[in-house]
C-alpha cells in the first residue's frame, strides 16, 4: 500500500512582505506570529485521508456544534525547523512525532496519520515557507501538527470527520527571561494524570487542566509547577509541559536521572535525545522513579547537584529553586550547573548543524 499523498498547492496571493517578516523574525517570541500558509488534509470515515492542501494561513469557521469544542477529541504535536550553516534547512527528529501522534491518535480513539504523509505535510510547510526560518542563534521555526474532530453533533462518540493541519511559527526563546533557572511549585492538591488516563498523549486537555496548577505556582511566587504522580504524591513526574531530569554527581562521576515512562508522562523526544547524547558523553543515564524526598535529601547532602526541565519548545531550562506545601530548597547554588549546559549545547549543536549528527536525527 502505498501511503503518499498529492498535495493541492493554492499559494498566498498576498505572503508579508520581505521588510514586514523582517521586522517579525528580529523578536519572534514564542507561538505569536504564523507563517503564511498552513497544511490541511481531511479524513472522512469510509474514505480516509482525503483532499490534502497547501494553503493560506486563514482562519477556520467551526460550527458551533462541532464535537472539539465539547469533547476534546484533538491531539497535537511540535517540533522545530533550524537554519543551517549552509543556509537550508532542516528538521529534529519529525518521524518521531509522527509515530508520537499515531500513538495519541490511538488514545483518543482518532484515525492513525501514516508516518510519511505526517513528515511530508511538515516538509512542504517549511519548503513553502522556507524564509520563515530564522537564523539567528538558536531561534527556529516552530512546527504545530494537530488534528481535530470535526463532525458536528452531540452525541459523546469518536467523530466520524477530521481535520489534520500543520501551522509554523517563527520561535525565539520560549520562556521570556531567557535560559535563567526557574523556581517550580509542587503540587500536590493537582495531578496532571492517573494511570490508565491521557498522559502519555499529546491532547489539549493535559494542558488543559494544567493551568490551574500553573496558576497555584505563580500565586505561590514560582515560575513553573510539577506534577507528581497521582496516587501518592510522592513521585516527581513532570515540570508544566516539560519533562525533568535530576544530575547526580560531579566531574567525571555523573549520572542523569530521568522520571520513568510510566504511562503518565508524555514521552518526550528532547528527553529521549538527552538519554543518548548523555551517555556519549560519558554521562550515565537511569530512568527511574524519584520522590520528592529524594530531590530534597540529595539536595541536602550535595549527591544531586542539578535539575532541569526539558522539552521541544523551550530546549533545556534549569531548575534553580523548589518550594512545596512543607518544605523549600535550593537546588546546587541555584544556578545553571554545567552538565545542563554541556547537554544544552550539545543538542543545539547538532539541531543547528554546528555539530555532526551521528544520530541521523535531521532531517
Ligand atoms: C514542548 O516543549 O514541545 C511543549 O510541549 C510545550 C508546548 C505545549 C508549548
Amino acid at each position: 500500500m502505498t501511503t503518499r499523498i498529492d498535495f493541492d498547492l493554492k499559494p498566498s496571493a498576498q505572503p508579508l512582505s520581505a521588510a514586514e517578516r523582517e521586522a517579525v523574525l528580529a523578536d519572534p517570541g514564542f507561538g505569536r506570529h504564523f507563517t503564511d500558509h498552513m497544511v490541511t488534509i481531511k479524513w472522512t470515515e469510509g474514505r480516509g485521508w482525503h483532499d490534502a492542501q497547501l494553503q493560506p494561513y486563514a482562519p477556520l469557521q467551526i460550527d458551533p456544534a462541532n464535537m472539539t469544542l465539547h469533547y476534546a477529541q484533538t491531539i497535537f504535536e511540535g517540533l522545530k525547523a533550524y537554519r543551517q550553516p549552509d543556509g537550508s534547512v532542516a528538521t529534529f527528529r519529525p518521524d518521531a512525532n509522527a509515530r508520537r501522534f499515531q500513538r495519541s491518535a490511538h488514545r483518543l480513539a482518532m484515525p492513525e496519520l501514516p508516518v510519511e504523509t505526517f513528515v511530508e505535510a511538515c516538509d512542504l510547510l517549511v519548503s513553502t515557507d522556507r524564509e520563515w526560518v530564522p537564523s539567528q542563534g538558536e531561534q527556529s521555526l516552530y512546527l504545530r501538527p494537530f488534528m481535530f474532530a470535526t463532525e458536528v453533533g452531540l452525541g459523546v462518540r469518536p467523530s466520524n470527520e477530521y481535520l489534520f493541519m500543520v501551522i509554523a511559527s517563527p520561535a525565539g526563546a520560549y520562556f521570556p527571561q531567557g535560559v535563567k533557572p526557574v523556581s517550580v511549585w509542587l503540587s500536590e492538591e493537582y495531578v496532571r494524570a492517573a494511570p490508565g488516563g491521557m498522559g502519555e498523549a499529546k491532547t489539549g486537555g493535559n494542558y488543559a487542566a494544567s493551568l490551574v496548577a500553573q496558576a497555584e505556582a505563580a500565586a505561590q511566587g514560582c515560575d513553573q509547577v510539577v506534577w507528581l504522580d497521582a496516587l501518592e504524591r510522592r513521585y516527581i513526574e513532570e515540570m508544566g509541559g516539560m519533562n525533568l531530569y535530576l544530575v547526580r554527581g560531579t566531574g567525571d562521576d555523573v549520572t542523569i536521572v530521568t522520571p520513568q515512562l510510566t504511562g503518565t508522562l508524555l514521552p518526550g523526544i528532547t528527553r529521549d535525545s538527552l538519554l543518548r547524547i548523555a551517555e556519549d558523553l560519558g554521562y550515565g543515564t537511569e530512568e527511574a522513579r524519584v520522590s520528592t524526598d529524594d530531590w530534597q535529601s540529595g539536595d541536602a547532602d550535595g549527591t544531586l547537584t542539578e535539575v532541569f526541565a526539558c522539552g521541544t519548545a523551550a530546549v533545556i531550562t534549569p531548575v534553580g529553586h523548589v518550594k512545596s506545601a512543607r518544605a523549600e530548597w535550593t537546588v546546587g547554588d541555584g544556578e545553571t550547573g554545567p552538565v545542563t549546559k554541556r547537554l544544552r549545547d550539545a543538542l543545539l549543536a547538532i539541531q543547528t548543524g554546528q555539530a555532526p549528527d551521528p544520530y541521523a536525527w535531521m532531517h
